[in-house]
């Protein structure tokens, strides 16, 4: 590991988007590249930390220099994270699909003449909320993202309530912003002492800046 002030620090990050099946040949998924997961986990590492990236079929290729554990579904997702704490903070980047297809066939569903496949949903775990809301063995610190089109600061208040976390990056993602898919990101830190807006920067340089306060956090005692 590189040494640094994150030196001896474990770190768990999640990244990209998440795969859920249809059928062993189809699947639903969204538009998340992975860029801002990959960013910061490749950040951690560069100040010392020992990072377990987890990650979704992501369209960037994964950091150098951290351990990286591929994923398909939220559900093997939320398996992966629980496998690699206990650690020392824990960012959750990745864009969870919310929605599974129940019952997912074994075997390619057939074009039949004259009737259409219906799927059916179940609701994904939340692994966020999870980790956030676990009794014994919290990471110090725990980071979720909110992706808002509207009221940025006060849905991604809301949702640092609801889900118990302790910091949300939160983004404006409205389509004029350009930010989705970017290369630049603009950011609301959300925390217990308020909002604090970032400017406009790159992906790397956000992941610069929260490896930095991540690391300032943790020497606090966080
Ligand atoms: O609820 P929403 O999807 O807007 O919350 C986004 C945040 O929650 C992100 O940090 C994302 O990684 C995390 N999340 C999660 N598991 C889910 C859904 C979202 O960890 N099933």
């Amino acid at each position: 590991f590189a040494e640094g002030p994150l030196s001896g620090k474990r770190v768990v990050v999640t990244s990209g988007p998440t795969h859920e099946p249809i059928d062993p040949v189809r699947y639903i998924a969204n538009r998340s590249s992975g860029a801002q997961g990959t960013a910061i986990a490749r950040a951690l590492a560069a100040l010392g930390a020992e990072v377990v990236f987890v990650t979704g079929p992501a369209s960037v290729p994964p950091p150098e220099g951290v351990q990286v554990v591929k994923v398909e579904t939220a559900r093997e997702m939320k398996e992966a994270v629980e496998a690699a704490l206990p650690a020392d903070a824990a960012i959750f980047a990745a864009a969870v699909a919310d929605w599974r297809v129940r019952s997912a066939s074994g075997s390619k569903i057939k074009k039949v003449k004259g009737t259409l496949p219906t799927l059916e949903f179940d609701e994904n775990p939340d692994i966020l909320a999870t980790v956030s809301q676990m009794e014994t063995g919290r990471p110090a610190l725990v980071v979720g993202f909110a992706a808002e089109t509207d009221d940025v600061v006060a849905h991604a208040t809301a949702k640092r309530a609801r889900k118990g976390c302790d910091w949300i990056l939160a983004n404006d993602v409205r389509p004029e912003t350009g930010i989705m898919g970017g290369a630049e990101n603009a950011v609301v830190l959300i925390s217990e002492q308020g909002a604090e807006d970032w400017p406009r920067m790159g992906k790397e340089a956000v992941a610069e800046k929260l490896a930095a306060r991540v690391a300032e956090a943790l020497r606090q005692g966080r």
